[in-house]
């Protein structure tokens, strides 16, 4: 597959009439190293967040050698894409035959649950085995994330006792899990989820051997600048070795969005202009689900320099036939954008590539390697965006 510096040396060369997926490889590299060398534990990608198999084998090459599955096609595709990985199988809700492929198929260890229904179908399909891992999820709060996750998945604190119990009993090693919510904008989330930890090891009085504070790791979007990513690991670190846990107690996280959000951006061309609402060739049932159904602003830019360096803010329209394929942004583009057009759509890594239906029709998207920088980073060390001020990218260079 041929590479391109970048998404303007690739119109130039192919002028596309489908969505094209950039993957930017050195990108993901660098999310992985951070987390491997600076979170104070072991890091678990969440395959959900991006399944794609060169993007496990760009995070395996990282140093990422632990994958949190939610279901059996992503315990095969890792099991046959990374064969040595290690892989946790953290969906609380799991089908019997699912549990009893992954544990003697392929070798699976480590399982979630947050009720005693669940204990019991991984203890059966196991066949009470003497070296499981499992993981208590708690409920707990997603007031500092921009997505929720708390109303789903999580045994109360006021049942945890029972539950903790009862697990202690069947594993050879006890955990307790938790999730956030997806992009927590305070660090002081993770604090707060670690009390209800603490309680609820306090109330059942048992031995933990792994906390693992799940994701919720953010990624920088327009209007959407987090702290940095040390400022959640010091205070995961502190909080976590004040847990009544023993010492050999280990620390796990679940990052998905941080490691892939810059992995990929998407190359779409205008088809129609109607006002300030642009009719482009990707949408609600393609890479841009969020964009359509949770408002989500990705960063944009124009590929090319022949257009007013005046901007205006524009809506999307999807291809498909439907209403809801629209995107309100706004997404700030040269205010004479018109049909033909190229624009880049940055930060869809995470819960956007791997999103893409064939609805209608479309849902075709040709992949290309490019070597410049995402358009915002976590990992630069620079509080601003990469884009340039007047957010379009000049043709000379
Ligand atoms: C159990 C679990 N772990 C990790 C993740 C990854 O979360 P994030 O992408 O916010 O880091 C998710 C996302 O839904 C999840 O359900």
């Amino acid at each position: 597959m041929h590479n391109f510096l970048d998404a303007l040396e690739l119109i130039q060369a192919l002028t596309p009439a489908q969505p094209v997926t950039l993957d930017r490889p050195q990108a993901a590299t660098r999310a992985a190293r951070f987390f491997v060398d600076r979170f104070p534990g072991k890091s678990l990608y969440a395959v959900k967040a991006n399944p794609s198999p060169d993007l496990l084998r760009v995070l395996w090459n990282a140093g990422i050698t632990h994958f949190d599955v939610a279901s059996i096609a992503e315990v095969r595709l890792v099991a046959e894409t990374l064969p040595e990985a290690t892989l946790c199988f953290m969906h609380p809700v799991k089908t019997p035959e699912a549990i009893a492929e992954a544990y003697h198929t392929h070798g699976v260890r480590v399982f979630s649950l947050d009720c005693r229904e669940e204990l019991d179908k991984i203890v059966a399909a196991t066949g009470a085995p003497e070296d499981l891992t499992l993981c208590v999820r708690l409920r707990v709060s997603s007031e500092h994330s921009e997505l929720s996750l708390a109303s789903k998945f999580g045994t109360e604190l006021t049942e945890a006792r029972d539950l903790l119990m009862a697990t202690r009993q069947a594993a050879d090693s006890l955990g307790i899990c938790f999730h956030v919510g997806s992009q927590a904008m305070s660090p002081h989330a993770y604090v707060q989820a670690l009390d209800r930890v603490r309680a609820a090891i306090v109330d059942a009085s048992v031995t933990v051997d792994v906390i693992d504070v799940g994701g919720g790791f953010p990624s920088a979007y327009p209007g959407m600048q987090p702290p940095p990513l040390e400022d959640y690991f010091a205070i995961i670190e502190r909080t976590f070795e004040s847990l009544p846990i023993s010492y050999s107690a280990e620390l796990w996280c679940e990052p998905g969005r941080a490691l892939c959000a810059e992995y990929n951006s998407i190359i779409v061309r205008v088809d129609r202009r109607r006002g300030e609402e642009l009719y482009i060739n990707d949408g609600a049932y393609g890479a841009l689900f969020d964009a359509a159904h949770i408002g989500w602003r990705f960063p944009v830019r124009y590929l090319g320099d022949t257009r007013s360096s005046t901007m205006a803010d524009f809506a999307f329209f999807g291809p498909t036939c439907d209403d809801i394929d629209y995107m309100a942004g706004p997404f700030p583009l040269p205010a004479d954008i018109k049909a033909g057009d190229y624009i880049e759509i940055g930060m869809i890594g995470a819960y956007g590539a791997a999103m893409r239906t064939a609805f209608n029709g479309f849902g075709t998207s040709d992949h290309y390697t490019v070597g410049d920088e995402p358009m915002q980073s976590m990992y630069t060390g620079e509080a601003r965006p990469h884009w340039r001020a007047d957010n379009v990218v000049s043709i000379t260079r």
